[in-house]
């Protein structure tokens, strides 16, 4: 399965990965849906939506805060290196994450395609004229929960797509674009949360090879070509390891 991936690697043009919160895990980020999923019980589509926020900013704010302060401390994992490497080898390379983490870009990955935006992000939750569209606030914790405006003295609100939300629609017009490819990797992503996970279907439609990197089954490891039953920052590296060895 590894030699089979190296080789489709080697031979493509064009290359896409869509990673998600599993490329991050080996880092200590918690995912969604796997084990230790939960917080307090919520389910992200509990806390991830604007209804949500406008019902209890304070509590949505109080998941985002813990996320921040947990992510801050994490680094870029060996999955995110070898990505990041390959951003750089290949031309026909794209990223697209659903993580919000920013470790891909931490690790060096030349333009990613954040599918739902970045928890490092934040913008005001009344749009108010004096504020930019969205910008970066890295304070960890935010003394004051929720955090307000700087602008206008409202609330901000994480710079994160919510469940019901649109994605920026360059990112999605980017991301259609790139399942135009030879090879189509998922790493670590369970392939639930549309229109992410439609991205696979669309990059088999295009004839793509697709592979699926994650320890768990998942709705797309039926139809995936090569679906190898493994941890990210295990497969990765192995993978990288045959192409240095056998550089062309
Ligand atoms: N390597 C690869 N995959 C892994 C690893 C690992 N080391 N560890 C766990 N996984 C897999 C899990 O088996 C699971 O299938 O990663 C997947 C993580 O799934 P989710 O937690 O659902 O994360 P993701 O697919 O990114 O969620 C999609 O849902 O809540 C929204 O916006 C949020 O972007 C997120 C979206």
């Amino acid at each position: 399965m590894i030699e089979e991936l190296a080789s489709k690697v080697r031979q493509a043009a064009r290359i896409t990965v869509m990673t998600g919160a599993g490329v991050s895990a080996a880092s200590g980020v918690p995912t969604f849906r796997g084990a230790g999923g939960l917080w307090r019980n919520y389910s992200p589509e509990q806390l991830a939506t604007p209804e949500a926020f406008a019902r209890d900013p304070r509590l949505v704010w109080e998941w985002y805060n813990w996320r921040r302060e947990v992510i801050a401390k994490c680094e870029p994992n060996a999955a995110h290196r070898v990505l990041a490497a390959w951003s750089r080898r290949y031309p026909g390379f794209t990223l697209i994450t659903q993580n919000v983490d920013g470790l891909h870009e931490h690790a060096g990955t030349d333009r990613v395609l954040r599918f739902h935006g970045s928890i490092w992000e934040v913008l005001c939750w009344e749009r108010c004229s004096s504020s930019p569209p969205r910008w970066i606030d890295r304070t960890v914790p935010f003394p004051v929960i929720p955090p307000s405006c700087p602008h206008c003295g409202g609330l901000i609100r994480p710079g994160v797509v919510w469940f019901g939300e649109m994605i920026d629609p360059e990112v999605l017009e980017r991301s259609a674009e790139a399942t135009k490819c030879d090879l189509f990797l998922m790493a670590g992503t369970s392939a639930v949360v549309y229109p992410a996970a439609g991205l696979f279907q669309s990059a088999r439609v295009h004839g793509a090879f697709t592979v699926e990197i994650n320890p768990d089954e998942t709705p797309a490891s039926g139809a995936a070509d090569l679906s190898i039953r493994a941890g990210a920052e295990i497969v990765l590296p192995e993978v990288d390891a045959r192409l240095s060895s056998k550089a062309p």
